[in-house]
């Protein structure tokens, strides 16, 4: 595969499983013809994901997988089946980047590292602090005065990748779990374009386990 920078416009693949407004904030930064980048594929696993819809409304191949169940084994055949048809998809797709958007599935160590520093996740905390699931209720539950968005590179690990940027908000007293989660996807749909635009413009790289940006 090239390196980034490429001298052409880098191919994108999303994987999201609900509403897509982080989807929305790639395609709004990066729509077609754009000479940085745009959105070539759509990919969830689940079929009433708005992600999808979003895609579709503007012509983007989508796909769609019955994914396995929530408790998958991440080495089980089931994922490895997964993703194979997703890696035949990213390859007929001849995608350079795949961003997770919400996506709520794991892929496998072999996966993330067959694309190590070519697919970047967004997590709505400032990591390393409260990776995994409900983040925002870790956050509350600790007390913090602030916490806010992290685009980061996947690694083999659960949100534990190099972190390329994070923008941050403050806690309120009252902020409850849908006020805060509110926030912070406002800086979220910030963060996920600059953090592309820093990964193809080479501002940020992970050589291997090192980001420079
Ligand atoms: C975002 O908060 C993302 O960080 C989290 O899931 C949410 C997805 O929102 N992992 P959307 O589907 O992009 O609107």
């Amino acid at each position: 595969m090239e390196r980034f920078p490429l001298s052409r416009p880098a191919r994108l693949a999303v994987f999201a499983s609900g509403q897509g407004t982080n989807l929305q904030s790639i395609l709004d930064a990066f729509p077609a013809g754009h000479q940085l980048a745009s959105v070539q594929l759509v990919m969830s696993n689940n079929p009433d994901a708005g992600a999808l819809r979003r895609a579709e409304r503007q012509g983007i191949r989508t796909h769609h997988f019955p994914f396995p169940s929530r408790k998958f084994d991440p080495h089980g055949d089931k994922c490895a089946a997964f993703e194979a048809e997703a890696e035949g998809l990213l390859q007929d797709g001849s995608i350079d980047l795949i961003c997770l958007a919400g996506f709520m599935r794991l892929f496998s160590a072999e996966f993330n590292g067959r694309w190590s520093g070519r697919i970047l996740n967004i997590h709505p905390s400032l990591l390393p602090r409260f990776p995994g699931l409900h983040p925002h209720k870790q956050a509350l539950e600790a007390g913090v005065s602030e916490s806010g968005c992290s685009v980061h590179f996947v690694d083999a690990g659960v949100d534990t990748g190099p972190v390329i940027l994070q923008r941050r908000v403050l806690v309120l007293s009252a902020d409850t779990v849908a006020t805060l989660a509110a926030r912070i996807l406002q800086e979220e749909h910030q963060a996920y374009p600059e953090a592309i635009r820093r990964v193809l413009l080479a501002e940020a790289a992970l050589e291997p386990n090192e980001v420079h940006s």
